[in-house]
């Protein structure tokens, strides 16, 4: 069969993004520009200043891809762009750059959710084994899934309130962690012990989860013990945190395990960067029998490679948009 290039695009959040990827698992070229530093100044991101700074900079992240790979964009076999979720005036900078290429070039567009993305960064290098549990935890999505095929997905349960990675950068604000906060509570987690009573989240038998009450518990803590003029250890909550957080997953990963009889599972979204997570998942993982992948760090957060890795199945089924293809900010898997 012959090889299939796309060239995608990611721009729905803070990082400017354009890989090409053969085959669906192949990354031949990839450029990521994170506006990271910019919203630091903010303590987060600031939407209108993330889509100018996507306008100004997505020529340059796609001149540079195609430098990287040697290829021109008659080259490429389609066009692959985020849609949703994410911010409006972000996805509709990679979208009309996306629309554009597709008309110019005369090829087709595909329109990829940026969770689904998330989930088929673990199929870059790698081939997904079917069926798999698929443990989403990015900073909007917590979120436990089946697949038992490309695109065939089962939602079995995903947070009733904040998203684990909202939980973290909540968190590290109280504890004035510059953002993004999920570093760097996982830096200063390891100066620490989870010497701290938190409470857990108390939704046992179901695969949903709950991060509001940790966050809030913490943040009430932190301005009482201030107001009382005591001091936080700050090492020590952030270790807390992170082993109660961690471990509601790591639970319900050992139930969904153990209730389906999966052999596979994957972790995918931002949060997958954190290493206790990823020890922890390996545990239950190992504990069950089963098979852990998740993505090379560079492939956890926002990146193109992942959108081109999850076009490549729609590409082969010919599910192509059309011009009238517009943003959309909220979305689930399914
Ligand atoms: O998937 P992502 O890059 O963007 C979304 O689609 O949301 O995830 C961003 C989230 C943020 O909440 C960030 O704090 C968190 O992932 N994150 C981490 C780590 N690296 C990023 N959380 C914990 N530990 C990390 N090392
Ligand atoms: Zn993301």
């Amino acid at each position: 069969m012959k090889d299939i290039y796309i060239l995608a695009i990611e721009t729905s959040c803070d990082e400017t993004s354009i890989a090409i990827v053969k085959n669906g698992s192949e990354v031949v070229a990839i450029t990521i520009l994170t506006q990271m530093d910019t919203h630091a100044e903010f303590g987060g991101v600031v939407p209108e200043i993330a889509s100018r700074m996507h306008t100004e900079n997505i020529t340059m992240v796609l001149e540079e891809t195609l430098n990287k790979a040697g290829m021109q964009v008659s080259d490429v076999d389609a066009i692959a762009v985020t849609y949703k979720p994410g911010l409006l005036g972000s996805l509709l900078v990679g979208i009309e750059f996306a629309k554009v290429l597709s008309y110019v070039y005369n090829k087709p567009l595909i329109k990829v959710n940026h969770l689904i993305g998330h989930i088929y960064a673990n199929a870059v290098n790698n081939k997904l084994e079917f069926p798999l549990l698929a443990l989403v935890v990015s900073g909007g999505h917590t979120e436990l899934v089946v697949m038992k095929d490309d695109y065939d997905f089962e939602l079995l349960g995903s947070t009733l309130d904040d998203a684990i990675g909202e939980a973290y950068d909540k968190v590290a604000r109280i504890l004035s962690i510059p953002y993004p906060g999920g570093p760097g509570i996982e830096k200063l987690a390891l100066e620490g012990n989870p010497s701290y009573d938190l409470p857990k989240p108390v939704l046992d038998n179901t695969y949903n989860f709950s991060y509001s009450g940790l966050k809030s518990y913490i943040i009430n803590l932190v301005h009482n013990e201030t107001q009382r003029g005591n001091e936080i250890r700050r090492a020590d909550l952030a270790a807390s945190f992170q082993v109660t957080a961690v471990d509601e997953l790591s639970r319900k990963v050992d139930l969904a395990l153990k209730n389906t009889g999966i052999k596979n599972v994957i972790v995918a979204g931002g949060v997958s960067t954190n290493k206790y997570l990823r020890g922890e998942i390996k545990k239950v993982a190992d504990a069950n029998d089963a098979k852990l992948t998740i993505p090379d760090f560079i492939y956890c957060t926002d990146n193109a490679a992942m959108i081109g890795a999850a076009a490549y199945p729609l590409y082969l089924k010919h599910d192509f948009a059309d011009y009238s293809l517009n943003a959309e900010s909220s979305a689930n898997i399914c």
